[in-house]
């Protein structure tokens, strides 16, 4: 059966300061992770969950996402031309694996009024949304479960992730309750609570599932500081509906942040046949030698 979830939306217009300088003249979804961009992951896994159809909500510096994704005659021309076959075939696939959209948030006015401006696209269906710095490993299979749940359930169903009490404050956190193993009902969401008032250390992380009805919600959320418009206060209107969460222990990095980049990089480098074991025996060496330079 197909699913009833046809379209994603990525939103990709943030600021991306705590990346700075590398966000100065790029967006941080296009920071690579060993050798792709950071929304390439993204992207191959909405189309390994059957989603082809996909937006993507820019900002300023948009050209190098729109480059990336499109054919590139030139280099094809080039690499055909040198017998680079694996490298033409893989050049192809990025832009043939979906239909690729693109919209322009217009000012960054925050993640809720990102999704918002994807409306007209998504129409009157359930959509996904996939974080375009968020990335999730490809053995957590994040968005097929959360596809599933969503069928199961009919309702919204958000990702969540176990944190360290110290951590909730960086996140939309929930008071859950119990209904399946891994899943739970959402009864309440809080933006970024103090350890004190966080209602558990289930905290929101950059998958979603949403029925239309969220877009009512963003309409009636109040801009808070900046004039900024919270996703976590528009499924807080959409707890009325019923709001799922699915929970994830592991495999998430949030690549906007400096420390959780350089673990995506080492893990997924440490994963890839062609590099994993000379880098694993590189970093053996050098926390061997007491974490020094490596040098002798
Ligand atoms: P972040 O919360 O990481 O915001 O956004 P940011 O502004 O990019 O990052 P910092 O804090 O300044 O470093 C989460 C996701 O929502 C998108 C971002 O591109 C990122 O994928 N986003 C955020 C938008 O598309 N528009 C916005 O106005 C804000």
């Amino acid at each position: 059966m197909t699913s009833p979830v046809a379209k994603a939306v990525i939103p990709a217009a943030g600021l991306g300061t705590r990346f700075l300088p590398a966000t100065k003249a790029q967006p941080k979804e296009m920071l690579p992770l060993v050798d792709k961009p950071a929304i390439q992951y993204v992207v191959e896994e909405a189309v390994r969950a059957g989603i082809r159809d996909i937006l993507i909500i820019t900002g300023r510096n948009k050209r190098s996402l729109e480059d990336h994704f499109d054919r590139s005659f030139e280099l094809e021309f080039y690499l055909e031309k040198a017998g680079k076959h694996d490298e033409l075939k893989e050049v192809r696939a990025i832009a043939e694996m979906a239909d690729i959209h693109y919209i322009r948030q217009g000012e960054p006015k925050g993640l809720g009024h990102a999704v918002s401006v994807a409306r007209d696209h998504v129409g009157d269906a359930p959509f996904a949304v996939l974080l375009g710095d968020d990335i999730m490993a490809e053995r957590v299979h994040a968005l097929e479960d959360m596809l599933a749940a969503y069928e199961r359930l009919g309702r919204s169903v958000i990702a969540l992730k176990p944190v360290q009490p110290a951590e909730v404050g960086s996140y939309g956190c929930v008071r859950p309750e119990a209904v399946e193993p891994r899943v739970v009902k959402v009864l309440d969401i809080v933006e970024k609570p103090s350890p004190e008032e966080a209602p558990s250390n289930l905290a929101v992380i950059g998958r979603y599932v949403f029925t239309p009805s969220i877009f009512g919600a963003l309409e009636r959320v109040q801009p808070g500081r900046g004039g900024e418009i919270q996703l976590t206060d528009a499924i807080g209107l959409l707890l009325e509906e019923g709001v799922y969460g699915q929970i994830f222990e592991g495999g998430r990095y949030d690549t906007g942040n400096k420390l959780d980049y350089l673990r995506a990089t080492v893990e997924l480098a440490l994963e890839r046949p062609d590099l994993g074991p000379e880098l694993r025996r590189f970093l053996d060496d050098l926390l061997g030698r007491g974490g020094g330079t490596g040098e002798s």
